[in-house]
């Protein structure tokens, strides 16, 4: 593996071998003392806010011998214009790989393609592949490796989001039910579902079929970055989506909420149903460190 661009791009055994060094590495930490990053420096290029992915992935370089350099773009010149690709020329040959948080897919993609040192994508309009690889190690951290993909996972609201497309190809990839709950302008195109071919991956404008008997119920932002601009017309056809108590009444006894962060209280969730959930959110929040890592010394190798 050169890359992470996509969980798309990912087969399942990559995968489940990603998970299985992130548990390790998880266990291990303070521990380890192999540092496969000793000497390089990676470059952080950033086109949007960021908490989590910056500092986990600035801790996790740090963990593993390498120096991390942050790039907000604005204060690069691709923020005047200057092409990806010669940027990716110019940065390929200084530093030893490069963690891209932007808009469009395509970026990382011509990053990667150009600059020849290992890419990761940290964010698109398209994918968050690093979130959910945290998702997935705090799914087998609360119900055993393997034994959750029985269940049934929902995610509410904006279900043709970044992060509910990583989902997607997570389900295709390893073999889950994923139930899709949101409004019809929000739910996955024809063309997307034709793509991904994935009998296990329904969609339904019912909140509550959706969340009826699932075990773990995710939600995330309604208005992604970059969407700011459709805050108000937007917002209202998501409302009966809302992650609260009341839809909850429908999923499985025993149920998980996730929610990647930044949560928006009162909005995809409310804030009674978050700190009651917290254990869960705020440990797929820590688990991007490990699920990160295990990418890190995968790529490095
Ligand atoms: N979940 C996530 O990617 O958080 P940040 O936007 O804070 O990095
Ligand atoms: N869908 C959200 C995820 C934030 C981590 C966004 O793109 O803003």
């Amino acid at each position: 593996m050169k890359n992470l661009l996509s969980i798309e791009e990912l087969n399942g055994e990559q995968i489940r071998e990603l998970l299985a060094l992130g548990r390790k590495l998880k266990e291990e930490r303070g521990r380890h003392a192999a540092q496969p990053l000793a000497g390089q420096t990676w470059a952080l290029i950033f086109s949007k806010s960021s908490t989590r992915t910056r500092v986990s992935f600035e801790v996790g370089v740090s963990e593993l011998g390498g120096r991390p350099m942050f790039l907000s773009v604005s204060d690069t010149q691709l923020g005047r214009g200057e092409p990806v690709r010669d940027t990716a020329r110019v940065l390929g040959r200084m530093v030893h790989g490069a963690i891209i948080r932007t808009y469009a897919q395509s970026e990382v993609q011509e990053f990667a393609e150009h600059s020849g040192i290992p890419t990761i994508n940290a964010l698109t309009d398209q994918e968050h592949p690093c979130q959910i690889l945290a998702d997935l190690l705090t799914l087998e951290e609360l119900y055993g490796v393997n034994s959750w993909k029985s269940m049934k996972i929902a995610f509410m609201g904006d279900t043709n989001n970044n992060m509910a497309r990583s989902w997607m190809w997570a389900a295709k990839r390893l073999g889950f039910t994923l139930a899709l709950g949101g409004p019809q302008h929000a739910l996955p195109s024809d063309e997307l579902l034709a793509q991904l071919n994935c009998p296990d991956v329904v969609c339904t404008t019912d909140p509550v079929e959706a969340v009826r008997g699932a075990t773990v119920i995710n939600t995330d932002t309604w208005i992604s970055m970059g969407q700011e601009n459709e805050k108000g017309s937007k917002e209202k056809a998501f409302f009966p989506y809302q992650v609260n108590r009341e839809l909850l009444s429908h999923a499985a006894p025993k149920h998980s909420v996730f929610h990647c962060l930044p949560a928006y209280r009162g909005y995809e969730i409310t804030d009674e149903v978050l700190e009651a959930h917290a254990d869960a959110i705020f440990t797929e929040a820590e688990n991007r460190l490990h699920a990160q890592k295990a990418v890190l010394c995968t790529i490095a190798q």
